[in-house]
């Protein structure tokens, strides 16, 4: 969608981002995730309706979620359930799939990932053109953008258990934002989105970390002038700096209103990086240091030359040590460091200082202030223009990082503002919810750019043929930047040119020198057909070579594509036309039709600019008007237009996934999620089951003494047998056993079980119903006789049918009694409690039926007119009313079977419903329509 407001046309036509303060309004509700996926842990943000942006708090109440999943027995875990086990079955739990995606085996950052987590190295699948990973020996194999949808699908996953312990339902979730380097390539982005779709995302957009920070940042201040920051972010696994301008201007509070009102903008100037520079690297050199450390001294105990690395075991430890190390010598000049029997019975034991740390990372020390000059150039922004400067990012701790900067950025303060954790999740969904219909905001202009430059080439879209009869010599072809460097995003450019071939077109970065390392240059490609056979129908109509354009998109998310192609033929004729003279309201119209005529030839074109107003045409003059006219000649244009045929396809290593690819992807998912499901249905009837065998066990002894009173030792040798049977069975065979057969084993024991509990029960709760009963029919007698006794219309045989059934309950009562008193408590009950209070039913409904039995109208007629019309009113109320007291009497019936507390309070006002009632019978005179529809209650 487009969200570009024209209030700055310079500033706002790339891109306006509202941004939500604390007056948000809503649309509709709905729920947005701003989800950051990091490296190795993914943060989840949520905005919905009514509440602050927060972060989503996983099922473990952790504000960070591991990006894992282990595969196990068909089903998968996920967060720190799969990370426990993890150490367990490392050949089961791919992490860090994110960083997998479009990318290949040999880019850096896979590779590292491969070192850490050598139990699943990513392999290329050259059918595929991608990365895929065997999960279990083989058992399963996904690709990054498969594994990373699952990720992602956990995130909406704990968003609605979240909701649920705060008492919000959300229907489905799919709108997120998520964040991507500021570095990510368009393969890199687009291999996301897939991930996203087949999570069953719609992608609001991505947004560029530092950027999504700076929107967290300063989403709520009013910068009156212009600030200049830069961000500084050392994380895991990459450093980004971005140069970024915040400022504010002024629009009309509404549309029609002339009262201006000062909005917030946030304008991105630069960006420089280095895409392996992070805390890892660090780590990495400690790492390696104390492995060769440790090869030494093993090689000088046992004499041979082997290699520490070639442990796994040995060097998981070696990494956790060393990133301790690190921290600690943040804040210590010195750690002694041991690692008790770490291989082959040794330990490793040395002494590390901090002069001695920062020696081993001096290199790495350097390159950290690098990216800054890059940024400040690509902004064209001096040192001396920089307002403030915020730090995020992990890396940071790493000392002598903070007094290298120092020395680029002389005595600046360097500000630690920002929650480097949550700024990016947070600021994402905060974009999400301004770029979403489904909320209305204050707006906030953003303005973000791509830092690499985008070129396009055409050539002729040779036939094969044409190809093998070899390489023609000056073919036709041309080349261009279509978007520059630190150009803005979410534009769109247009080329034309003339032509009569079919062109083939070709998407590229166009300074392959400028991408991160291990990054591709190639985009897409594009055959675009049909102008060939254009030019051919233009030339037989004796017109001259179609102009062709080409439409581009650099869309907010940063990623190309070709969104129209077009070829024209401009035809000009002249025609003879009648126009009137002399008369200036013709003179208005004709000039009218001319602009419409104009727009509409203009439209979606970018070179028909030409198509200025020399000619006309002009229906007017059919109009009856005596007016003087006279005949001119016009040059009139015309434009034949064709859309071109667009097949867009790939090249390269990594390829982005196909339509069937993802359709094929989806389905797996949705298998494995059906798996998942019948694990937990699984899980759940053994639970049932095996709480179930404990509660009968427990119960026998527990309430021992009242269980023998209504059962036999044989019923209950038999309980207690069934009971250890079903566990023995669960622990045994049960534990491969589906869910039906787990259930028929419930069954097996709670049938009789549950009518032991039933008797158990009974014992006391049928002699309450059995007294509730009998007041309740006393109650009703005094009830009746008090209510029937002054009204004429209800005969003495229907007030003796009331009664006849207050009988007739008695004496089903009583019947019960007696026949339950001969049997043995240890049999099945003659009648439940629950049959008792529904004996009231018949006398109710009768008494119900009476109520509503017309009344004698009064004798009055003369003011019947306006009376009837009042009643009609009142009786309408006030037979709400009477209605009401039906239900009661109704809804006692039913409160009675559950308590009788509630049915106390029923009759209480019932009592005075009745008296509302009385006075009603004789004020208004007759049953009223909703008499009926109480009725039906
Ligand atoms: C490689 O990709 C093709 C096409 O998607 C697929 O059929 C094949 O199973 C894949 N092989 C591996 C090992 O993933
Ligand atoms: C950089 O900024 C300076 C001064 O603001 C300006 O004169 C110069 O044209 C700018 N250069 C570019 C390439 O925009
Ligand atoms: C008609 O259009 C011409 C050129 O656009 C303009 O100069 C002229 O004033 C217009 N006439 C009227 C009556 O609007
Ligand atoms: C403008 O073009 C559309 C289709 O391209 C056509 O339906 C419409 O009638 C045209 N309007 C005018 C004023 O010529
Ligand atoms: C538009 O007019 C200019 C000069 O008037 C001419 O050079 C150009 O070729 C024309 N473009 C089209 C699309 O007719
Ligand atoms: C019935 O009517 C008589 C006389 O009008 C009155 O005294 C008595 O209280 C009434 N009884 C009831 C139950 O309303």
């Amino acid at each position: 969608m487009k969200h570009s407001v024209s209030v700055r046309g310079t500033i706002l036509t790339a891109a306006c981002v509202g941004i939500l303060l604390t007056s948000m309004t809503y649309v509709s509700a709905r729920a947005i995730l701003g989800i950051d996926l990091g490296s190795l842990y993914m943060k989840v943000a949520l905005v919905q309706r009514g509440a602050p942006l927060e972060i989503v708090t996983n099922m473990h109440s952790k504000r960070k979620t591991e990006q894992m999943i282990l595969f196990d027995e068909g089903t998968r875990l996920y967060g720190s359930d799969a990370s426990s086990l993890m150490a367990r079955k490392p050949t089961k739990t791919p992490v860090a799939m994110s960083v997998m995606l479009g990318r290949d085996e040999d880019h850096p950052a896979v590779k590292i990932l491969s070192e850490r987590h050598f139990s699943l190295t990513p392999e290329y699948n050259e059918t595929r053109k991608g990365l895929y990973l065997s999960i279990d020996g083989g058992k399963q194999i996904h690709t990054p953008e498969e594994l990373t949808a699952m990720v992602l699908h956990y995130a909406e996953e704990i968003t609605h258990q979240y909701g649920k312990e705060k008492g919000h339902t959300y229907g489905d979730i799919t709108d997120c934002v998520l964040t991507v380097p500021s570095f990510a390539t368009q393969t890199e982005r687009q291999a996301l989105l897939d991930a996203a779709e087949l999570g069953g995302f719609r992608v609001l957009g991505l947004i560029d970390e530092n950027t999504a920070s700076a929107v967290n940042f300063g989403m709520d201040k009013t910068f009156e002038e212009p600030q200049i920051y830069l961000f500084y972010n050392l994380g895991g696994s990459s450093l980004q700096v971005s140069i970024i301008k915040f400022h504010s201007y002024e629009v009309p509070e509404s549309k029609y209103s002339k009262k201006m009102k000062r909005v917030g903008s946030i304008e991105v100037l630069g960006k420089g990086w280095d895409s392996t520079l992070g805390g890892l690297a660090y780590d990495n050199r400690l790492v390696e240091y104390m492995a060769d450390h440790f090869n030494r001294e093993w090689r000088h105990a046992r004499g041979h030359d082997k290699d520490i690395r070639d442990a796994p075991r040995a060097m998981t430890k070696i990494r956790l040590q060393a990133n301790k190390v690190k921290h600690v010598l943040s804040a210590n000049q010195e750690i002694p460091v041991h690692i008790d029997s770490l291989h082959d019975d040794l330990s490793l034991s040395m002494h590390f200082s901090r002069t001695q740390f920062e020696e081993l990372c001096d290199d790495l020390t350097k390159r950290a202030t690098d990216p800054i000059i890059d940024a400040l150039a690509s902004a064209n922004v001096t040192l001396e223009e920089i307002t403030a400067i915020e730090l995020i990012g992990g890396g940071m701790r790493v000392p002598k990082v903070q007094s290298s900067l120092s020395t680029v950025l002389g005595d600046m303060e360097l500000g630690m503002h920002i929650n480097s954790d949550e700024s990016m999740a947070l600021g994402a969904s905060f974009y999400g919810a301004n770029i979403s219909t489904a909320f209305r905001v204050r707006q906030v202009g953003l303005v973000d750019i791509s830092p690499f430059a985008v070129g396009v080439t055409l050539e002729d879209l040779e036939t094969d043929e044409e190809k093998k009869s070899g390489e023609d010599e000056d073919a036709w072809g041309k080349k261009a930047t279509i978007f520059k460097a630190n150009g803005k995003i979410g534009v769109k450019k247009t080329i034309a040119f003339t032509h009569d071939q079919d062109v083939h077109v070709s998407l590229d970065y166009s300074d392959p020198e400028k991408l991160p390392i291990g990054a591709k240059a190639e985009l897409q490609r594009y055959k675009v057909s049909g102008v060939s056979a254009f030019a051919k129908e233009m030339e037989e109509k004796g017109l001259g070579k179609p102009k062709v354009s080409l439409q581009f998109e650099l869309s907010q998310s940063g990623t190309t594509a070709l969104i129209k192609a077009e070829a024209a033929v401009e035809e000009t004729y002249t025609v003879e036309v009648e126009v009137e003279i002399d008369d200036e309201e013709t003179a208005a119209s004709f000039n009218e039709t001319n602009e419409k005529e104009t727009e509409n030839k203009t439209e979606g074109s970018a070179e028909s600019q030409n198509d200025t107003s020399k000619e006309d045409i002009s229906e007017k003059e059919e109009e009856p008007k005596k007016k003087k006219t006279k005949l001119v000649n016009q040059e009139k244009k015309k434009t034949h237009r064709k859309s071109l045929d667009v097949e867009i396809y790939y090249v390269g290593k990594i390829q982005p996934l196909s339509k069937d690819l993802i359709e094929e992807y989806k389905l797996n998912i949705a298998e494995l999620a059906l798996l998942d499901k019948g694990r937990i249905l699984l899980e759940e009837a053994k639970n049932k089951l095996e709480s179930y065998f404990y509660s009968v066990k427990n119960k026998l002894i527990d309430d021992e003494e009242n269980v023998a009173k209504i059962s036999t030792e044989e019923q209950r040798e038999e309980l207690r047998k069934l009971s250890m049977e079903a566990e023995e069975w669960l622990f045994d065979e049960g534990d491969t056993a589906d869910v039906e057969t787990i259930q028929s084993k419930y069954d097996e024991l709670a049938t009789p079980a549950e009518m032991v509990w039933f008797r158990l029960k009974e014992m006391t709760a049928r002699p309450a119903a059995v007294k509730a009963l009998n007041e309740r029919l006393v109650e009703i007698e005094e009830k009746f006789t008090n209510w029937v006794t002054n009204l004429t219309h209800i005969t003495e045989e229907e007030k003796g049918d009331v009664f006849a059934k207050v009988e007739n309950a008695r004496k089903w009562l009583s019947d019960k009694v007696d026949a339950q008193a001969e049997k043995a408590a240890h049999d099945e009950p003659t009648f439940t409690s629950e049959e008792v209070p529904l004996q009231t039913k018949p006398i109710q409904k009768l008494i119900s039926k009476l109520s509503k039995k017309p009344k004698p109208k009064p004798p009055k007629v003369e003011k019947k007119e306006t009376e009837v019309n009042n009643t009609d009113d009142k009786s309408s109320n006030e037979g709400d009313n009477e209605t009401v007291s039906e239900e009661t009497f109704e809804e006692t019936k039913e409160e009675e079977s559950t308590s009788t507390d509630a049915d106390e309070k029923n009759i209480d006002s019932e009592e005075n419903e009745t008296d509302e009632a009385d006075k009603d019978t004789q004020s208004s005179e007759q049953p009223t329509q909703d008499d009926e529809t109480g009725e039906e209650l």
